[in-house]
């Protein structure tokens, strides 16, 4: 009954969050940092109602296009696709680029989401080691260099990478691209935790290096708020045209895209990205004080932005297991398995210190080291 590419998924949906659990395993939001936007949506319903309420131009309001252009390096109002969050603009990138049993590649561990969004096209995952700089570039030159065909692309995390948490220094990015243009591969560059920075100074992206080389990925969700479902992408205008006749919404919804051009035209983005920078740095430092604490024999690379902690656990313990035991404890955390788009370690978990309150992330890290201690018995 099933196309081939249903046929391969799960026939089940993961359980939602079950009430009492303290979630540390998705990307959500800390609630108290959720904008206030009730101003921003009454002048949406009444100012621009015949805007919001109709159908809105296929490849996004212009002005939010160009509010788009102008915050990235490089690109004009004609590079830019407005989608339903940056999840929507991959899988628009895949219908454009992949044909069945396309190999693309993929760092191991790579954003566990994308994984059934690429594989939904039938193609086959190369997966390319990372370090504490992310993508290794000397490995990924070496696997070119061995494959039949070129890979399609090459999808990326450069920044405060999910689940690992690294960001890429400028070099390594250099290099990257330099590869990427010798065997003429396009680089998505999938960075929404850009600005949730803790420390540091910001690394150039890939796309202002690179060009037309690279299909940069947005979103508002970690800008602004999740739910809003409003995210872009950046890529030649070319691709930008055909991505926006595979977009089969007839255009993303005006009415969260206005709101979000309220908001930016009040001149809030700049204060409310600092309130997220504070919040996220404060539930990092909490939940790095907890695991000194309560688990000192697993190990990480400390995130300098973003939502996530990915830990090493002692030798033998099987982060499945571990997850498994900390579900019935009460905790949700992702065993670090999911994040392979081909078997890989099992010996990782991944912790997200984005959504828990600082009593819940010292409770849940108490009881996840508890759960690696029942695992490890
Ligand atoms: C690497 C990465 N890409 C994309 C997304 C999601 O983007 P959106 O909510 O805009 O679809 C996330 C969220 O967790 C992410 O970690």
């Amino acid at each position: 009954m099933y196309a081939r590419r249903a046929e391969r998924l799960a026939p089940t949906l993961p359980p939602s969050a079950v009430t009492g659990t303290i979630g540390f395993d998705s990307g959500h939001a800390f609630p108290g940092v959720l904008p206030d936007l009730t101003r921003e949506a009454d002048v949406a319903l009444t100012r621009y109602r015949a805007e919001t309420l109709q159908y809105a131009p296929r490849a996004g309001l212009p002005d939010l296009r160009e509010w788009i252009a102008s915050y990235t390096t490089g690109v004009s109002v004609e590079n830019i696709l407005v989608t339903n969050g940056a999840k929507h603009a991959l899988e628009l990138v895949c219908r454009v680029l992949l044909d069945e049993y396309d190999p693309i590649i993929v760092t191991a561990p790579t954003y566990f989401s994308a994984i059934p969004i690429v594989r939904s096209f039938g193609a086959t995952f190369i997966d390319v080691p990372q370090d504490a700089s992310g993508l290794d570039v000397s490995a990924l030159a070496a696997i070119l260099g061995r494959l039949p065909r070129p890979p399609k692309f090459i999808y990326n995390v450069p920044d405060y990478h999910n689940p690992t948490g690294v960001t890429m220094p400028i070099e390594r990015r250099q290099a990257l691209i330099a590869l990427a243009e010798r065997y003429q591969i396009m680089l998505v560059e999938d960075s929404p935790y850009r600005e949730v920075r803790f420390e540091g100074t910001p690394v150039p992206s890939l796309k202002s290096l690179g060009g037309d080389r690279v299909i940069l990925l947005g979103t508002f969700a970690k800008l602004m708020a999740p739910g809003l479902r409003v995210g872009w992408a950046a890529a030649p205008a070319p691709f930008i045209a055909r991505m926006a006749q595979l977009k089969t919404d007839a255009g993303s919804c005006p009415l969260t895209q206005r709101v979000i051009l309220e908001f930016l035209a009040a001149g809030r983005l700049p204060q409310h990205i600092e309130r997220v920078q504070a919040t996220y740095r404060a539930n990092r430092d909490h939940m790095m004080a907890a695991l000194a604490r309560e688990l000192p024999e697993a190990t990480y690379d400390r995130p300098h932005g973003g939502y996530y902690i990915w830990l090493t656990l002692p030798d033998g313990v099987s982060g499945d297991a571990v997850a498994a035991c900390a579900a019935q404890q009460g905790v949700s955390i992702i065993a670090g398995s999911k994040f392979y788009a081909n078997p890989g370690p099992t010996h990782h978990v991944r912790l997200a210190f984005s959504h828990a309150s600082h009593e819940e992330i010292d409770d849940g890290v108490r009881r996840v080291a508890e759960a690696v201690r029942a695992v490890r018995q």
